[in-house]
């Protein structure tokens, strides 16, 4: 399926995962709006690939995802994918963790990707076409100690993609998530050890790689479905 002239929603673009899933999806030809709180990235980005609209702000904001939503049907005339993707990651174990960084955590990945995931279903809903792809992880399959909350927040992405995928089978949106292992991002740069490292992984995901994957499912015709697709580098082997 062409995805020229559609729009995209892209949450957490300044940087990873996001910047790379809005450069694939713009060189297919989509529309793309852009957000994250460090605004000068993503429009340093939109200058670059054009047909962009930038919004900045926390996407903890409870009016932040129905402002995307708007921003595309304003700027580009329909908003027909919503890649939620922005996420943060802190651990640490019983004696060291900071508690409200975790909060802190829960309150990005699970309050956040929710309301956007229902604010982006309520829109499709209402032309009975759409697809939303929410970003867990490889942690969203298995938790390892010292990560719980950073598992717990994935395993709820997963939960929630899952009952939203059933509830739309029999319309034409589409429900997909992606399950990333290590990709060199800005994620883990506050860690002491990178979880490459630990892993013995010395070819870790690039951004592009998992946005090639990306583009592959939204690529799909409108029978084909892909409600989950885990990406691993190869060296990884859990
Ligand atoms: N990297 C990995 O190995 C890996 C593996 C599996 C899954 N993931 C998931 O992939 C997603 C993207 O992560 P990444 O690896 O690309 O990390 P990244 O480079 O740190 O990017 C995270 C993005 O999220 C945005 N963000 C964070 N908190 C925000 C907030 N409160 N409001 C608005 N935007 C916020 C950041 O923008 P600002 O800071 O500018 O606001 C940034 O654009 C996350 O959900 C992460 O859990 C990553």
């Amino acid at each position: 399926m062409s995805l020229n002239d559609q729009t995209a929603v892209i949450t957490g673009a300044s940087s990873g995962i996001g910047s790379g899933v809005a450069r694939e999806l713009s060189s297919a030809g989509m529309n793309v709006v852009l957000t994250a709180r460090r605004v000068e990235r993503p429009e340093a980005l939109a200058n670059e690939l054009g047909k962009c609209a930038v919004v900045a702000g926390d996407i903890s904001d409870p009016e932040m995802p129905q402002r995307l939503i708007d921003t595309a049907v304003e700027r580009f005339g329909t908003c027909d994918v919503v890649f939620n993707n922005a996420g943060i990651m802190h651990t640490g174990i019983i004696e060291d963790v900071d508690v409200e960084n975790l909060c802190r955590m829960v309150r990005v990945n699970v309050e956040a990707a929710t309301r956007m995931a229902y604010v982006a279903l309520k829109h499709f809903k209402k032309s009975n076409r759409g697809h939303l792809v929410n970003v867990s992880s490889i942690l969203g399959t298995k938790v390892r100690p010292s990560a719980g909350v950073y598992a717990g927040s994935k395993y709820s992405i997963e939960a929630l993609s899952e009952a939203l995928r059933m509830e739309v089978a029999k319309t034409d949106i589409k429900v997909s998530l992606i399950e990333p292992g290590v990709v060199e991002t800005e994620l883990q740069n506050h860690f002491p050890v990178h979880p490459k490292e630990i892993l013995g992984i010395t070819t870790p995901l690039q951004p592009a790689d998992v946005a090639r994957c990306v583009r592959f499912i939204l690529e799909q015709p409108a029978h084909v479905r892909i409600p989950v697709m885990m990406i691993l580098p190869g060296e990884q082997a859990m």
